[in-house]
């Protein structure tokens, strides 16, 4: 291959939460989630021809593209798409999100890869171009991905989503501070959507009724955040995880946050993600410390997220 374009190349990728709408959306209902404005930065220096290798310091985690692991054949997926398998690159992740938690952290990585092995290239990625390469890598981890992670991953901000090529950005009224709480338990987003297709399939009415219902949350959890009612946006929460615990996809831990978050006057919570461990979000304006508190008393530790206007 020839001599590589720029001697390094950087990619930002957002973290994400889902407010309204996870599991549903895959079926098509709509979902309202959030960019972090903690994600990932990924460098990429040259390295020794066709001997890649990525490294994720805060994660522990290492990948080369002959390995046989998940992260392995994500990272081969996207040298693959940027038909770069046969260079050789270093690409070190530093991400500000934990792994497995249900916050994007596999589309994020795979944005702020692309983008840097691209950098480094000497190319710039088409947005169009971007997304196809990071929902390549998305399927290695999820099989069938709605597109929502990636989409947040590359754009950030709140963003209204339907479908990868169908999101909409949505207007912050009120600005407002939004509790991420980590459970303690890897997220097993791949498995739970595996239960809810296998759900869907056993009470299909039954279903079709509960994502009728978090469609409707969505709109509501949407029109609220428009117009700056965080009561409204705090009930939608709420509701949402009790179709989500319905729906088998909660935990005892994640469903404890919920009720601790609740008790200390959070307006609403619920998990986010995929569930099965992960995170839970928890809203609550006014004194966010307190639910921080509660949590932190039970083992859960959390960081505070902007949700700007
Ligand atoms: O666990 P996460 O952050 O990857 O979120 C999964 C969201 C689901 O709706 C359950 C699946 C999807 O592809 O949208």
């Amino acid at each position: 291959m020839g001599v590589w374009a720029n001697r390094q190349g950087r990619g930002h990728a957002f973290g994400k939460v889902i407010l309204l709408g996870e599991h549903a959306v895959v079926y098509g209902v709509p979902a309202l989630a959030t960019g972090l404005r903690q994600g990932i930065q990924a460098l990429a220096l040259p390295g020794p021809a066709g001997r890649s290798h990525l490294s994720a310091p805060s994660w522990g985690l290492e990948a080369t593209p002959d390995g046989r692991g998940p992260l392995d054949t994500a990272f081969r997926v996207i040298l693959e798409e940027l038909k770069m398998l046969d260079r050789g690159a270093e690409v070190v992740l530093d991400a500000e999100i934990p792994a497995g938690a249900g916050l994007g952290a596999s589309a994020a990585t795979a944005v702020a890869t692309a983008r840097a092995l691209a950098a480094l290239a000497g190319e710039t990625l088409g947005l169009e171009r971007l997304a196809e390469v990071a929902l390549a890598s998305e399927r290695v981890f999820h099989g069938n991905p709605s597109g929502l992670d990636h989409s947040l991953a590359i754009h950030g901000g709140v963003r209204y989503f339907l479908r990868a090529d169908a999101f909409a950005p949505v207007r912050v009224a009120v600005g407002f501070p939004l509790l991420v709480g980590y459970s303690g338990q890897v997220g097993a987003t791949r498995d739970t959507v595996s239960a809810v297709a296998a759900f869907y399939r056993a009470h299909r009415a039954e279903t079709e009724a509960r994502f009728r219902a978090v469609a409707e949350l969505v709109e509501a959890g949407r029109a609220a955040v428009e117009s700056g009612d965080l009561f409204a946006l705090g009930a939608c929460l709420t509701e949402n995880h009790g179709i989500l615990r319905g729906l088998g996809v909660s935990t005892p831990a994640l469903d404890r946050m919920v009720d601790l978050a609740l008790e200390a006057g959070a307006l609403g919570a619920k998990l986010t993600g995929g569930g099965g461990g992960g995170c839970a979000i928890a809203l609550a304006p006014r004194d966010p410390g307190r639910v921080e508190a509660a949590w932190a008393r039970s083992g859960f530790t959390s960081f505070v997220t902007e949700v700007r206007a």
